[in-house]
């Protein structure tokens, strides 16, 4: 029997929230039926980045917003299910990441927040909607991230070659798949920055919340001593697992790494930051030694034509792609793989890999709230 799943998501970046209504057989093969791209309102990015920076730190601001995503969440689920002209109740549950506003899975009491109220989310839609994915999997010791990589196995590994996709988001994140004939275990972890210095930058000196194709740090030069520098940083050469985000890559960073960034041309400056993020990714595709092999792009990154020729360039010797190749559009990778992770905990399948997430054995991820 067929069933549909929704997935959402939205990430660091604040751009958008992406939602993929797709279909899974009983084996798991996945056909993704359909996608949509809906904005935040205006006013929610600046409020969201707020909490996310720790200038806000209201619980009334915090679960207010909570509530208010929800209903943006769930809206969004019923816009995508009338593009379709799929019902509620065909929908056996939504995969909802929510909007990540701290992670701490480091810390003594680990934790990792995402807000987008599930009750509201299963209450609007009357879709069963399941939420707090990255919980189960802090409990059981991991990281509580990343989650995609069980999902990257599932739909983009190959009997007889290795792949690496790499999703070009806010952050980059890069997950190295054995060939599935080698038994080896998949690994995954964030490279560093993606678009997100490059959408600060922008936002900073142009007012233009990104560069469009890569137009504006393809107009400038690298500046090699702000690269060093910034290469500098001890988070480049940590070995895995290793997690970030934008509370750490952000316009503060770069100003600490180099205080004289703002005396340099500010479209050096673009090309110098496109040129870490192109730099960083390739970096640890070289060390794990598969440079030689097919490379897969997904994220809002693959749109910015500059940045992809960087990462070309640094990796002449593997097979560049998009997930496109592979059969998922890369800008709903994400969303996709969130649907696909609901399907494992309504199926009480375990969705965490622990050799990625250092959990001490897999776990069913995720709360369920019933429609
Ligand atoms: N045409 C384009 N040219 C240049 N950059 C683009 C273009 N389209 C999208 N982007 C970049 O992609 C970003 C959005 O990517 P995406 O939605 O994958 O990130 P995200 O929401 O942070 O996701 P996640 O954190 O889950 O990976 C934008 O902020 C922008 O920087
Ligand atoms: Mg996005």
């Amino acid at each position: 029997m067929d069933n549909y799943y929704v997935g959402l998501m939205s990430g660091t970046s604040l751009d958008a929230i992406d939602g993929a209504l797709i279909r899974i057989g009983d084996s798991g093969g996945l056909e993704v039926i359909s996608m949509l791209s809906t904005e935040f309102p205006e006013h929610i990015p600046s409020q969201l980045r707020n909490l996310i920076s720790g200038k806000t730190e209201s619980i009334h601001a915090l679960c207010s917003l909570d509530t208010e995503l929800g209903e943006i969440y769930a809206k969004v689920t019923l816009d995508l299910l009338s593009k379709s002209a799929y019902k509620p109740h065909d929908i056996k549950a939504i995969g909802c990441h929510g909007q990540t506003i701290r992670h701490q899975s480091g810390h003594k009491n680990p934790y990792s927040l995402q807000i987008g109220n599930p009750s509201v989310i299963a209450e609007m839609t009357g879709i069963t909607t399941v939420a707090d994915f990255r919980a189960r999997d802090i409990a059981a010791g991991g990281q509580g991230a990343p989650l995609v990589p069980a999902f990257h196995r599932a739909v983009f590994s190959d009997p007889e070659n290795a792949r690496i996709i790499v999703n070009i988001g806010g952050i980059s994140n890069i997950t190295v798949l054995p060939r599935l004939k080698s038994h080896n275990a998949v690994s995954g972890y964030d490279t560093g920055p993606g678009n997100c210095l490059l959408d600060a930058w922008s936002t900073s000196c142009r007012g233009h919340r990104y560069d469009e194709n890569g137009n504006w740090s393809a107009s400038g030069a690298v500046n090699s001593r702000l690269l060093d520098s910034l290469l500098n940083d001890g988070y480049f050469s940590k070995s895995s697992p290793k997690s970030t985000g934008t509370e750490y890559f952000n316009l503060d960073w770069l100003e600490t790494s180099y205080p004289d960034v703002t005396e340099l041309r500010a479209e050096d400056v673009q090309a110098t930051l496109a040129e870490l993020t192109a730099h960083t990714i390739a970096l640890h595709i070289i060390r794990e030694g598969f440079d030689n092999n097919e490379v897969y792009l997904c994220g809002g990154g693959v749109h910015n034509k500059d940045l992809t020729e960087r990462i070309y360039h640094h990796l002449p010797k593997a097979k560049l792609f998009t997930t496109e190749k592979l059969g998922l559009d890369p800008d709903y990778v994400e969303a996709t793989a969130f649907a696909w992770l609901a399907w494992c905990t309504m199926e009480k399948q375990t969705g965490n890999l622990p050799a990625v997430t250092g959990a001490h054995h897999p776990v069913i991820l995720g709360g369920i709230y019933p429609a």
